[in-house]
């Protein structure tokens, strides 16, 4: 099928997309013992979705339930043992681990797919939580497997202060964005975090067998040197399509910073991996005093700047930030559907906050134009007006999720 949508694309990229054909959509989706939710089911086109209704109503939880169809630990980035719905009384909320589901029919492509995630509590009490996912009823792998078959980019209120605060929700944001053309940058980042977990295991036990130090180190610096090169690489990609802005929305300017990038800037990759190594070598007192690693694409920076007032996005205002992510996203969101010939769910939560008229509507120009199915949240139905028949539309209210006619 993956062949199929590829050869029916023209030669100018995502505008010319089947747009049937171009965009992952889901039909269905039901949620159990999720967030606010004992059950919920809907069934929806592939169109974008529009989700209003009042505060504490259910409809970020609604979204963070479609951010456990990709790989990566949510929209919230809860533990998944919290996930798990504690009813009004509190009954169950005993402190254990709580189950949850989410099922969702996927349409890609032209074909269609059962897709099943969850937490089940039939581990061990002090197992690690993990998630089970299956992909027509057989259980997949690892979350690579589904991140080969679906993708999803989502704003958040909480992204709002992305560039004012310290780089590691910046990193999560760019890894995520890679991921989404890239979903084997999977491999490379779980590799690296697992050989950083085992040096900072040895730092904190205080070992002194040096051929261990070695072994986990070299492991680190080739994991690291990976993960800065897919990094370098995808701006490469990404950094002029976000660059160029989209209408009113200006174009960002995307960099990576940090003591790796610039060993890769200098050199070749080998050379940049012996660096690290060194580097890590002479660190381990250093380190161990306090308490982390200090080197390594774990301490890299993402810089974003405004293309035309050249201001860093930390010191543009909210609303400019946001139109900076939103061209950031947006451009990633194309550049996926030129490279896996679908464009990713997107999941936008309260889009229309510090957007005026003009950006808001441009924003509702852009879901259209790139064909994907996005699911916006807000309190205000009136917002969604200009959305039309483009878009179908719930009213959510107390957990009870109604389409509006
Ligand atoms: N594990 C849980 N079990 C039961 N209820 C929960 C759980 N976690 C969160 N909730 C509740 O879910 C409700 C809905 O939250 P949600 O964030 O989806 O609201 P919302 O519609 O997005 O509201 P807002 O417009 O304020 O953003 C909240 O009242 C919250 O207390
Ligand atoms: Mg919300």
């Amino acid at each position: 099928m993956e062949n199929a949508t590829r050869e029916s694309r023209g030669p100018g990229g995502a505008g010319n997309l089947d747009q049937e054909m171009a965009r992952i959509a889901v039909r269905r989706l039901s949620l159990t013992d999720f967030r606010s939710y004992p059950f919920v089911r809907l069934e929806t086109d592939s169109r974008p979705v529009v989700l209003t209704g009042p505060n504490g109503a259910g409809k970020t939880n609604l979204l963070e339930a479609l951010s456990y169809l990709v790989p990566g630990r949510g929209l919230r980035r809860a533990p998944l043992s919290e996930v798990g719905r504690v009813d009004a009384k509190g009954a169950n909320d005993g402190g254990g681990p709580r189950a949850w589901a989410v099922a969702a029919r996927i349409e890609r492509g032209g074909t269609e797919m059962d897709v099943g995630t969850g937490y089940l509590q039939n581990g061990a009490e002090n197992e690690r939580a993990r998630r089970v996912i299956k992909l027509d009823g057989a259980p997949a792998k690892n979350q690579a497997e589904l991140g080969r078959q679906i993708s999803a980019q989502w704003l958040t209120p909480q992204m709002d202060r992305l560039f004012l605060e310290g780089p590691s929700a910046r990193r999560r944001f760019i890894d995520r964005l890679i991921l989404g053309f890239d979903p084997d940058h999977a491999g490379p980042l779980n590799a690296y975090e697992q050989s950083l977990r085992n040096r900072n295991r040895l730092l904190r036990d205080g070992a002194s067998d040096q051929d261990w130090f070695n072994s986990v180190e070299d492991s680190l610096a080739s994991h690291g040197v990976a993960v800065a090169v897919r990094r370098r690489d995808a701006i490469a990609r990404l950094g002029p399509l976000a660059a160029r802005g989209l209408g009113p929305f200006p174009g960002a300017i995307i960099s990576l910073g940090g003591a790796l990038e610039d060993w890769l800037a200098a050199g070749p990759a080998l050379a940049a991996e012996d660096q690290m190594r060194q580097a890590l070598s002479v660190s381990r007192q250093k380190d161990a005093a306090a308490n982390g690693t200090s080197i390594g694409p774990h301490r890299s920076d993402v810089l974003v700047s405004h293309s035309d007032a050249g201001l860093e996005a930390a010191r543009c205002s909210t609303g400019e930030q946001k139109a900076l992510l939103v061209s950031i996203v947006f451009a990633a969101a194309q550049l996926q559907a030129e490279d896996r010939g679908h464009s990713p769910l997107l999941l936008l939560d309260e889009v229309a906050a510090h957007l005026d008229d003009t950006r808001r509507d441009a924003l509702f120009e852009l879901v259209g134009e790139l064909g994907a199915q996005a699911w916006m949240t807000g309190t205000d139905e009136a917002v969604f007006e200009a959305l039309g028949d483009a878009a179908q539309r719930f009213r959510i209210d107390n957990g009870r999720v109604t389409p509006v006619d």
